[in-house]
């Protein structure tokens, strides 16, 4: 099995190390190519996205992937900014399902920014469509218009692409709750109108499934007011982008989070959904664990290996059992570590 490792920007070469250490350590058949991405990408090759670390992600097996974005190249015209080096790879690899479990680990229940009662037990899935909608959607662009500049994006979403993304969230909620929430704008918008229709039509074919629909402003609300009333959440590219980072903070940290993103035919590239964090990068304190938790996704979901799957989760929960924290999961009383003692930890606990 091949993976490619594309630590990327910031924290992402430092939580990548402690993820490479945890899956040398299984011992597995794997072999690790890895190759530079987003402001790393543009250094090494004047591209965020270069020609080899594409060529690299389309032959391997299954990708993980660290955080791009660096402030240092944010006045760069856009298609050489670090994020078209994610933005690119979903595009290219056809990674339209993104998958963002936020679970509550029990330890962590005290870490959240909510009353521990209202998020101890919580598991949700998000499930976030990744290649369409005013992400990708033409034209967009700033222009000149009455004599000044105007800023605009299109919104726009083919049928057959929010079918297969009912799809993946029917069948993920098949195996888990039974019930999707629908999240969309209906009441405002005509691609969430259309939205709304075609996850209905195909819900109907899932009469095992609970289907509901909730506007996103309501679904923000309802995720900090009572968030274990969801199991599946299904949205578009936009929506779920910020309802993913709300949800994380649920959790105790966006630190916490891993996610999958994967094709039609289950290929995936996993990566931690926070971002690249320039404010700590190469501080040697950010937390590894969305990313060690991404490899177990990516070993459950694209490599067949849900017993090492299993082992990864479990070594988690171990370390959080023994009170180890990283600063932004801390809590009183928790023994305060860096980057790679908690990688350490990990693999001392496999
Ligand atoms: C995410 C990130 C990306 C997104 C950025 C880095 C382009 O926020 O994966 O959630 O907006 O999709
Ligand atoms: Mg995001």
């Amino acid at each position: 099995m091949r993976i490619a490792i594309l630590p990327g920007d910031g924290i992402g070469p430092e939580i990548m190390a402690q993820a490479v250490k945890v899956l040398r350590r299984l011992a597995l058949p794997v072999e690790m190519h890895e190759a530079p991405v987003g402001g790393a990408g543009y250094v090494a090759a004047g591209d965020p996205l270069p020609a080899k670390t594409l060529a690299l992600a389309r032959e391997a097996d299954a990708v993980l992937f660290g955080a791009v974005g660096d402030p240092r190249y944010d006045k760069l015209e856009r298609a050489k900014r670090p994020e078209q080096a994610i933005l690119g790879l979903r595009k290219a690899l056809g990674l339209f399902a993104n998958l963002r479990p936020a679970r509550v680990h029990p330890e962590l229940a005290a870490a959240s920014a909510l009353k521990s009662e209202v998020v101890a037990g919580l598991d949700i899935l998000i499930v976030r469509e990744l290649t369409g909608d005013i992400y990708f959607g033409e034209p967009k662009g700033i222009r000149q218009s009455a004599g000044e500049r105007e800023g605009y994006d299109t919104m726009r979403y083919r049928e057959s692409e929010i079918k297969r993304i009912a799809r993946v969230a029917f069948d993920a909620a098949r195996k888990r709750g039974k019930r999707v929430c629908s999240v969309d704008k209906a009441n405002v918008l005509e691609t969430s109108q259309l939205w709304r229709d075609v996850v209905s039509a195909e819900g109907a074919k899932y009469p095992d499934v609970e289907l509901t629909h909730m506007y996103v402003d309501n679904c923000a609300m309802q995720l900090v007011r009572n968030p274990k009333q969801f199991d599946v959440i299904v949205t578009g590219n936009l929506f779920g982008d910020i309802l993913s980072d709300e949800a994380s903070m649920l959790t105790g940290s966006i630190g916490m989070l891993p996610s999958a993103a994967l094709d039609e035919a289950g290929k995936g590239l996993y990566e931690p959904i926070h971002g690249s964090a320039p404010d700590i990068a190469g501080r040697g304190v950010a937390n590894p664990l969305a990313t060690i938790l991404s490899a177990a996704m990516m070993l459950g979901y694209s490599l067949n290996q849900a017993q090492a799957a299993s082992r990864i989760e479990a070594a988690v929960s171990r370390v959080l059992r023994d009170g180890l924290r990283t600063a932004d999961i801390h809590t009183a009383g928790a023994r305060k570590v860096g980057t790679e003692e908690m990688g350490d930890a990990v693999v001392a606990n496999l």
